[in-house]
């Protein structure tokens, strides 16, 4: 796990169609300061997202089929908020792409600056470049901060085949044929 190589910007790739930019910005989302048990499963909800037609496209059967199983959601986070430290449970890679210019919203990786320091950590940024995807190597400890009045709202992908690696969507990624829409 490598601080130097935990994202990637695809600021080549074509922007995300406006018509997905205002499915994540303008749909209902479940209301989460409403939550109250039974909670399905058991386990108190993490994330509030919601589906997406993005998984309609031709980009995303391409992947599909390439690294089977892709979750396609909608994800928001509140205004003034924190998604705590974490590496993902379900995969090991996300591609992610930010549905505005939100330059207070913090996406920060970090790693142990010695394994026998249990408090201390170098950080990285995740700098998204705006309706672009990014690459984020998902097993690197992250975290969320929103330092913004607005909500973040991001179109999430994650790779669901635990046997597909951060370091191999990235390789298919930047050797994909040049498009103009997804
Ligand atoms: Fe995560």
């Amino acid at each position: 796990m490598s601080l130097n190589d935990c994202f990637f910007n695809l600021s080549n790739f074509p922007n995300l169609d406006q018509k997905y930019i205002d499915e994540g910005l303008y749909s209902e989302y479940p209301d989460l300061t409403k939550f109250k048990p039974p909670f399905p499963n058991g386990k108190v909800p993490k994330i509030i997202s919601i589906p997406s037609s993005f998984k309609e496209t031709d980009f995303f059967k391409i992947l599909e089929k390439h690294f089977g199983d892709i979750s396609c959601v909608y994800i928001r986070n509140f205004p003034w908020s924190t998604y705590d430290w974490h590496c993902d449970i379900l995969t090991n890679v996300n591609i992610n792409f930010i549905l505005h210019d939100n330059k207070n919203s913090l996406v920060l990786f970090r790693d142990r600056i010695s394994e026998y320091s249990a408090i201390q950590y170098n950080i990285r940024q995740a700098v998204y470049c705006p309706f672009k995807p990014t690459i984020l190597n998902t097993q690197v400890q992250h975290c969320v901060i929103n330092l913004n009045d607005d909500h973040r709202y991001i179109l999430n992908l994650g790779f669901l085949n635990k046997s597909v690696s951060y370091q191999d969507v990235k390789e298919f990624l930047t050797n994909f044929a040049v498009f103009d829409s997804y």
